[in-house]
């Protein structure tokens, strides 16, 4: 059977996201607490430095070199970038929200942004599973040399058993 494992930064990332929402709830049943107030600023900055290094990542290695086995997925990989500069934006305001001490604010920034994530994600999946799926083995082995060895969870190239015959690059 032939997977694609989310990598584990990428689950981290959503957590670490959906922890900032948890501290921001807190906040706002139980009011203003310096020491909640302090881990929320401590998750939030974690989340945004998460994110960041998330793009870097992607944008700097695994997808050129998904696009240089893939060249006709360059546009799907474009859109996807474009995205990160979304989610990107979204950090920051979320980041500016905490920093004004506006909870109610951020907690819906969080929200929102979260939903961009995990849409994000799905979407991102999908363009990798079909790049994966429409490359035959020796693609793959290719990619596997291109993709960062330290990246735990990364897709692991294998070939379909649907892709066995005709016409695959
Ligand atoms: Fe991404």
């Amino acid at each position: 059977m032939n997977k694609v494992r989310r990598p584990t930064k990428e689950e981290a990332l959503a957590d670490s996201l959906a922890g900032v929402i948890g501290y921001l709830r807190a906040r706002q049943y139980e009011g203003v607490r310096d020491e909640l107030w302090k881990i929320l600023l401590h998750a939030s900055d974690r989340f945004v430095n998460n994110l960041a290094e998330h793009l870097k990542d992607e944008e700097a290695q695994i997808f050129p070199a998904l696009c240089s086995v893939a060249p006709e997925f360059g546009t799907q990989l474009e859109a996807l970038k474009s995205e990160h500069a979304g989610l990107a934006d979204g950090a920051r305001d979320l980041a500016m929200r905490i920093g004004e001490g506006d909870s109610t604010q951020a907690l819906e920034t969080a929200r929102g942004l979260l939903t961009q994530l995990m849409e994000h994600m799905r979407r991102e999946d999908g363009v990798i599973t079909a790049i994966l799926k429409s490359r035959n083995a020796s693609a793959l082995r290719r990619l596997a040399k291109l993709l960062p060895s330290s990246r735990g969870g990364a897709p692991v190239p294998s070939k379909p058993r649907h892709a066995a015959h005709g016409g695959k690059r």
